[in-house]
């Protein structure tokens, strides 16, 4: 399963980098909200010289014309910009034209199997389910996840399933166990996948005791040097 960064953060991208784990990221306008001082075109240029695997572009035009306009501008950013299309009618149809001029997208906000089965007939490459919304309201959003799979498997559709809306680890392997091509994730998860408590407290005894034994061989051979003299 890739992983991508669910974030505009550049320094949590940054990271995640240097941790040899990030396969993409996803933005999406709420999350460029959270940063501040540059636009969000410099932002997602910025993302695109981190990492060289796909970077969500969001837009938010409702109408078809307006998604393409938006679309087009992002996809001239950088090679591996994906285009964000909310799941409705005109998304749909933006979907569609932004495939067939090569523009690859990515369909958010789906919430149902029949949501992704018509993104991928359109021709989005990737279909984001969101699964914490969908917990939110006390639904299980892996369900969307198990029988989005499914039908892209058994039909062999040119999408990829990215678990989206990821709100903490279990998330992370309950999606890899149900063959998601994706997840996106916080870097609060991701870093919450990092440790275990036996992982940390093995990693403090160990050191622990490494730095005993180590005394213990210099006083050792201290006392020997001073049996010598
Ligand atoms: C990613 O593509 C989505 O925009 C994101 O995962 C939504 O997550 P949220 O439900 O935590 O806002």
């Amino acid at each position: 399963m890739k992983i991508f960064l669910d974030t505009a953060d550049i320094e949590e991208i940054r990271i995640a980098a240097r941790w040899g784990v990030l396969d993409g990221v996803t933005t999406n306008p709420s999350l460029f909200a959270k940063t501040s001082g540059k636009t969000y075109d410099e932002v997602l240029v910025e993302i695109c010289g981190i990492t060289s695997g796909p970077v969500s572009a969001e837009v938010v035009a409702e109408d078809v014309e307006g998604m393409l306009t938006e679309g087009r501008h992002f996809a001239k950013l950088a090679p591996n910009i994906v285009v964000k299309v909310p799941m409705s009618e005109e998304g749909l149809e933006a979907i569609y034209r932004l495939a067939e001029e090569g523009i690859k997208t990515n369909c958010t906000l789906i919430f149902t199997a029949n949501q992704g089965l018509l993104a991928a007939k359109a021709g989005a490459s990737l279909l984001s389910p969101f699964v914490g919304r969908l917990d939110d309201i006390n639904q299980d959003g892996m369900d969307v996840i198990r029988e989005l799979v499914g039908i892209v498997e058994m039909h062999d559709l040119d999408s990829e399933v990215l678990a989206a809306s990821i709100r903490h680890p279990r998330h992370m392997t309950e999606a890899a166990l149900l063959g998601a091509h994706v997840a996106t994730t916080p870097f609060k998860v991701l870093q919450m996948m990092v440790h275990h408590p036996l992982t940390d407290k093995g990693i403090k005894t160990f050191r622990e005791d490494w730095e005993k034994a180590r005394q213990a061989a210099d006083s050792n051979a201290k006392a020997a040097a001073n049996r010598h003299n």
